[in-house]
């Protein structure tokens, strides 16, 4: 995993209890392959030690306007200038007033203030207690940051190191990580909608029991990924798994064919692409039975008759919306062999632009996948990757057939 392999990020920390959760935040950056370096306050120097922060990031921390190891003496523009981004994480109340201000009395500001406002980006992470958070100065200040170009990541809400509870918290650093990566990658989908449907889905039999499949919801997940890091606003309709919701996404819980059914299609009304990567149960058991079914001492198992669920996809690739263009529609097919042949008929039975074809028993739960895109024109390959840069590649192939003269 290196999805920030080539950037050069200068992580300044002002003074706040949060810079704590700044060691890992460095850690994880490094990790994901940037080289990070850090700039301290003389706030932030009190909460976590330069020494940390240094041997951490393997180069020297700067926290100081007159540091003298700098050739012509000008540490502010000598740091900021190689920058692929600055992420001020914590920024406290005190350092968003002064950034306001353009005020540049010590080296984190007066780097800010110094950087090339339209080659470094800056990237802000608020930490402060809820009443901090939430007072007009503090609110009004972060607007006004915005509008002068800074990118504010938000905030957590829950308990604070005061002991209060509320809004205020810094993300946590595998948060501030995913809207890093996330803000390098390109815009492909700005300003589109996109609903994906993921996992599998579970059809009772009776209130203990029921039908269900291997599907992971991984691939979905990491597609409704990918669509939020291209810009996208994305809606994502789960069957019962157990992943984490991706950032910035709005994921609505479903159990069954039928319960996925009726909270995609009034999504799909005004939705630009649905993506269904969801492993729909194709039959539910005919009637589930209101109470346990119990073993009759007979040694016969009951008889269960099955019912036809509803074709999701099929159902929403047939609205007058997609037909006309409106709603590009992209299906899975999770085939086990003849992955070409079962794909090409499966993409003229639903009725969609494109399917992407993979090779169920071989992905099912796994980070990696390989996959086989199937249009009018013909086939291609997108071989074994981890499933979020396939997720990204098929995002990228998507933007492609909606701009196709760009
Ligand atoms: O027919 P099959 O299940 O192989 O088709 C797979 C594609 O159709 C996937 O995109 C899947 O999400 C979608 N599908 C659906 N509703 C169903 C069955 C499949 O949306 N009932």
């Amino acid at each position: 995993m290196n999805d920030l392999a080539g950037k050069h990020i200068v992580l300044g920390l002002s003074g706040g209890i949060a810079c704590y959760k700044a060691a890992e935040l460095c850690r994880a950056l490094v990790k994901q392959g940037a080289t990070v370096q850090v700039v301290m306050t003389e706030a932030a120097a009190q909460f976590i030690t330069p020494v940390t922060m240094q041997a951490l990031s393997n180069r020297p921390v700067y926290d100081s306007q007159w540091d003298r190891r700098e050739p012509n003496n000008m540490p502010h523009i000598n740091l900021s200038r190689g920058a692929d981004a600055i992420l001020v994480a914590p920024c406290s109340a005190d350092f968003m007033a002064k950034l306001l201000h353009g005020r540049a009395d010590d080296l984190l500001s007066l780097m800010c203030l110094a950087r090339p406002i339209d080659k470094v980006p800056l990237l802000l992470a608020p930490a402060m207690n809820r009443e901090m958070w939430a007072h007009p100065a503090t609110q009004r200040n972060m607007v006004q940051l915005a509008a002068d170009g800074a990118h504010i990541l938000g905030v957590g809400t829950g308990f604070q190191a005061c002991g209060e509870t509320g809004d205020g918290r810094m993300l946590e650093p595998p948060e501030l990580l995913e809207d890093m990566i996330a803000f390098f990658q390109p815009k492909l989908l700005s300003g589109r909608k996109v609903l994906v449907t993921a996992g599998p889905t579970f059809e009772a039999i009776d209130p203990v029991r029921g039908m269900t499949n291997l599907s992971s919801g991984k691939m979905g997940f990491a597609i409704a990924r990918a669509a939020r890091e291209a810009g996208a606003e994305v809606t994502l309709v789960a069957g019962p798994v157990s992943l984490p919701t991706p950032r910035g996404v709005m994921r609505i819980d479903v159990q069954s064919a039928r319960d996925m059914l009726q909270a995609t299609e009034p999504q799909a009304r005004s939705a630009d692409i649905f993506i269904a990567t969801a492993a729909v149960a194709d039959w539910r058991p005919a009637a589930a039975s209101e109470q346990k079914i119990k073993k009759d001492g007979s040694g016969r198992a009951p008889r269960l008759e099955f019912t036809e669920n509803p074709d999701i996809l099929a159902t929403v690739a047939q609205s007058p919306r997609a037909k006309s263009g409106a709603l590009f529609c992209v299906g899975f097919a999770a085939e086990s062999h003849n992955l070409v042949a079962n794909a090409q008929a499966k993409r003229l039975r639903k009725g969609v632009p494109l399917l992407v074809g993979n090779i169920g028993p071989a992905t099912f739960g796994a980070d990696d996948n390989a996959l086989l895109l199937v249009d009018e024109e013909g086939t291609q390959e997108m071989p074994r990757a981890r499933k979020l840069q396939l997720a990204r590649a098929l995002v990228a192939q998507i933007a492609n057939r909606l701009h196709p003269h760009r």
